[in-house]
Formats: structure tokens, sequence, C-alpha cells
């Protein structure tokens, strides 16, 4: 089937080089309460308008060659919220899993998990575990969901799983560390996205991040569409990485 494009469509596309195009993009998806408040809506109708935009981004991920999606969907700090929020939130991603799963899968998308499972309930913790072993063999994008995810509380883990695999202190270097974090054997994210105008990291990906590019959308993540993506992208393909180097 031809589809047509908008004119819109056509210019992100004809304009979007291989060099805009990150290995690895991580988003921090913020505003979803703002939003809501923004219509009169209670913050979990916020949250509900963030999982949408989610399914319509991580379209475009794979629409534009973008291997590895990282997205930060509920902190070690946000358990803190009240409680009726973070029930809500639960509610939301153990509906996203019922819902999206078999779509995921046959879009060839692998599923990973960055943060302690433990402290969710144990059908939730399953059907997490279910969607991982379901999606292993996919390769067309990784999807890592960030969800009772910190930063620091990865490197504490990371730190207490080599002691006790028993390293030697003289074994320990950055590539050790990096394997035995949450993101394992994946490459560190080109790109970090923040929406919602913050500039703040909020705990993620605090080692990953050490020479990721920073892009802020002024938009409130329901609103963080593909052209609100690409806009990101161009803006990466324009920078300068120079690593600490000269050259
Ligand atoms: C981001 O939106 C989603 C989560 C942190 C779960 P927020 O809930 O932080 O929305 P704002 O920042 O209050 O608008
Ligand atoms: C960061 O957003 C966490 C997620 C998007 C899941 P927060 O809204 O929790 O961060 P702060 O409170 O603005 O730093
Ligand atoms: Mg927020």
């Amino acid at each position: 089937m031809i589809q047509m494009m908008t004119s819109t469509e056509q210019a992100e596309q004809q304009e979007l080089l291989p060099e805009h195009i990150p290995t690895h993009v991580a988003i921090i998806m913020d505003g979803n309460g703002r939003w809501a408040k923004q219509r009169g809506l209670p913050r979990l109708a916020g949250h509900r308008a963030g999982t949408e935009n989610l399914r319509r981004i991580l379209r475009a991920c794979v629409e534009l060659g973008i291997k590895i999606l990282t997205i930060y969907a509920f902190s070690t700090e946000n358990w803190g919220r009240p409680e009726a929020e973070v029930r809500g939130l639960m509610r939301i991603l153990e509906d996203v899993i019922d819902r999206e799963l078999p779509e995921l899968h046959e879009e060839g998308v692998q599923l990973r998990h960055l943060g302690d499972l433990s402290r969710i309930n144990k059908k939730l913790q399953k059907k997490v575990l279910h969607a991982i072993e379901l999606t292993r063999g996919n390769n067309k994008l990784i999807l890592n969901v960030a969800f009772s995810y910190g930063g620091r509380a990865e490197i504490v883990h990371a730190i207490r799983e080599i002691v006790s695999h028993g390293h030697k202190p003289e074994e320990i270097d950055e590539a050790l560390v990096s394997r035995y974090l949450y993101t394992g054997d994946l490459p560190d994210p080109d790109l970090i996205v923040r929406t919602s105008g913050e500039l703040r990291i909020s705990n993620f990906l605090l080692w990953q991040a050490a020479y990721a590019e920073y892009y802020v959308a002024p938009v409130f993540w329901p609103d963080f569409d593909k052209e609100e993506l690409c806009k990101a992208l161009h803006l990466f393909g324009q920078r300068d990485r120079r690593y600490g180097l000269v050259k």
C-alpha cells in the first residue's frame, strides 16, 4: 500500500541524515502531572496520556532506525508520592503490558527492565518477567524501561553484586562496573532528552550519562511528538562530541 506522507513528515525524514540518528536515546518522560493540571484533569489522566504518547514515540524510533530507547518511567524517589498516584502508576504499567505486549513483540521490540523489581507486587513482577522472556530474541529495537529505578541505587546494586561475586580489587575497572549495571552489555546513551523544560537529571543513568548529549524539550511529555523528537535529533547531529580530546 502506498502511504502518502504529509509535508511535515517529508521534511522530517528528508533532513535526517545517518549522523542525526543516535544508537541509544534515553528519555526522561516528565510533565504528565502539569499536562493534566492545565486541562483540569487528575494527574493520573496525564500519566495515561503519557503512555499513549510512548506508543507513538516508540513507533517513530523504529521508523527512524534508533536501536535502543531507554525511558524513565518511575524513579526510586517516585515511591514517595501519594499512595493513590503510586498505585495508579503500577496499574498503568500493568495495563500497558497487557494491552501492548503482543504488538510490541510482533514489531520486533525487545523489552528490558532497569531497576529494582522486588519493590513491585508479585503479580506485576511476573508480567514484567514474562514480557522480558517473550521478547528476548527480538532485535528491531531494545526498549529499556527504567521503573523503580534510581542511578544511585543502580550503582549500589552493582557494587553489591561485584562484592558478592568475589571480584578482587585489581579486577575492578570501568568496564567491569558497567557490566554490573542494569544496562549491562548495552552501549551508553548518546542522547538524553528531558521533556517539560526541567534542567536536571533526577537520578537517571548517572554512570552511563558521562558523555551523553543533553536536550531539553519545552513541551510536557504527552505533547512530545515525532516533530519534537526530530528537532532533538537535528540538534544532536550538529553537536561536536569531543570526549575531552583536542581535534
Ligand atoms: C513524569 O511526570 C512521570 C513520572 C514521574 C511518573 P510527572 O508526574 O513528574 O509530572 P509533573 O512533573 O508533576 O508535571
Ligand atoms: C523524573 O521526574 C522521574 C521520571 C520521569 C520517571 P520527576 O518529576 O520525578 O523528577 P523531579 O522531581 O522533577 O526532579
Ligand atoms: Mg515531574
